[in-house]
């Protein structure tokens, strides 16, 4: 991604083979449910990768129900320490292992969200009121973000559309923005202006009611490390990552498109849509490949991220290549 300096190489994902055991600093926190329950892909993922979830110390969600088929990418889960150790979280710094070494500093708990615009019933809401109605699922999905890296990531949440309907939105609420915490004692990356904080980010209403939209709490069986974007996030599994807004503190509903943080940046190279798109280069860089974290050799992006059976029919009067 571009902003003021960055380097170009931390647009490639040469971190991801070196050693960083080291640094994994995983914060501790999020106290969101309790209870027991097994968890197969954190179980699977854990048995191949010794520094697994088990040990990272986060409390472990229980009562989840296990993904469903159609929920559960054929693909190999990623490792554990490739999903926590190799982030983009501005709000602790531009690397790529600045986050999983910095974040310790946010307290996810207690924490609440405000939701305000077109809705009818708007207000601040507890996180543990945002979770009680809905039982925890696991979402297996691939995830790829628009520099050209990806990962598979047994997710835990809730469906997005679930949440929203509870404020009722109103007929004028043609899309829903978001909103990460802003507040340089817990997010000393906001100490500096690479990004107009908060960092924002926005769908058209269609969208967040698709059923592959979940508002995340945890990944392989336990809450959120804090680097994943603690204690709750968007995950878009469609869209290039910077859709999947971290650490969400607002959630607005507007008439218009609103303005999204890197849309704003550079609305060349990163637009309101952000649907994955082989066929649609980043002005620097080909999107016709990927490398898999962990993985030496890319491999072809699918369009949609490998979703478009389920949402193509979203985007048929859109042209693709105007509002990519
Ligand atoms: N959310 C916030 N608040 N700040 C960020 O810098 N980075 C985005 C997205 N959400 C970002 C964010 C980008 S560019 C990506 S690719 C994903 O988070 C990375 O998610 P991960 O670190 O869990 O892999």
């Amino acid at each position: 991604m571009k902003t003021p300096g960055i380097a170009a190489s931390e647009i490639t994902d040469e971190g991801v083979f070196m050693n960083r055991r080291n640094l994994l600093r995983l914060g501790v926190g999020a106290a969101i449910g309790a209870a027991i329950g097994g968890c197969p892909a954190a179980e699977e993922a854990g048995a191949k990768d010794d520094s697994g979830s088990a040990d990272s110390g986060l409390r472990p969600l229980t009562d989840v129900e296990p993904a469903r088929a159609r929920h559960r990418a054929d693909d190999e889960i990623s490792r554990y320490r490739d999903a926590t150790e190799y982030n983009n979280f501005y709000e602790f710094g531009t690397g790529k292992r600045d986050p999983a070494h910095n974040a310790h500093s946010l307290k996810p708990e207690p924490w609440s969200i405000v939701v305000d615009g077109e809705a009818g019933k708007p207000g601040r809401v507890a996180l543990e009121e945002i979770l009680k109605p809905t039982r925890l699922e696991e979402r297996i999905y691939r995830f790829r973000c628009v520099e050209a890296w990806s990962m598979v990531v047994p997710w835990i949440g809730l469906p997005l559309a679930d949440v929203l309907k509870r404020f009722e939105p109103t007929s004028k609420a043609r899309y829903v923005s978001f909103e990460t915490l802003v507040d340089r004692e817990q997010m000393p990356g906001q100490r500096r202006r690479v990004i107009d904080w908060p960092y924002r980010e926005g769908l058209r209403m269609d969208e967040a009611m698709h059923p592959l939209s979940i508002l995340a709490v945890g990944m392989y069986g336990r809450v959120l490390p804090n680097q994943n974007g603690a204690p709750i996030r968007l995950i878009v599994p469609w869209k290039y990552g910077f859709k999947s807004i971290k650490s969400i503190v607002r959630i607005h509903f507007s008439e218009s498109q609103p303005n999204t943080s890197w849309n704003d940046l550079a609305a060349d190279e990163y637009g309101f849509y952000a649907n994955v798109n082989p066929e649609v280069d980043h002005p620097r860089w080909s999107q016709a490949r990927e490398r898999r974290l962990g993985d030496f050799r890319k491999r072809p992006t699918l369009p949609f991220n490998g979703y478009a059976d389920e949402v193509a029919t979203l985007y048929s009067k859109l042209n693709l290549r105007r509002f990519f």
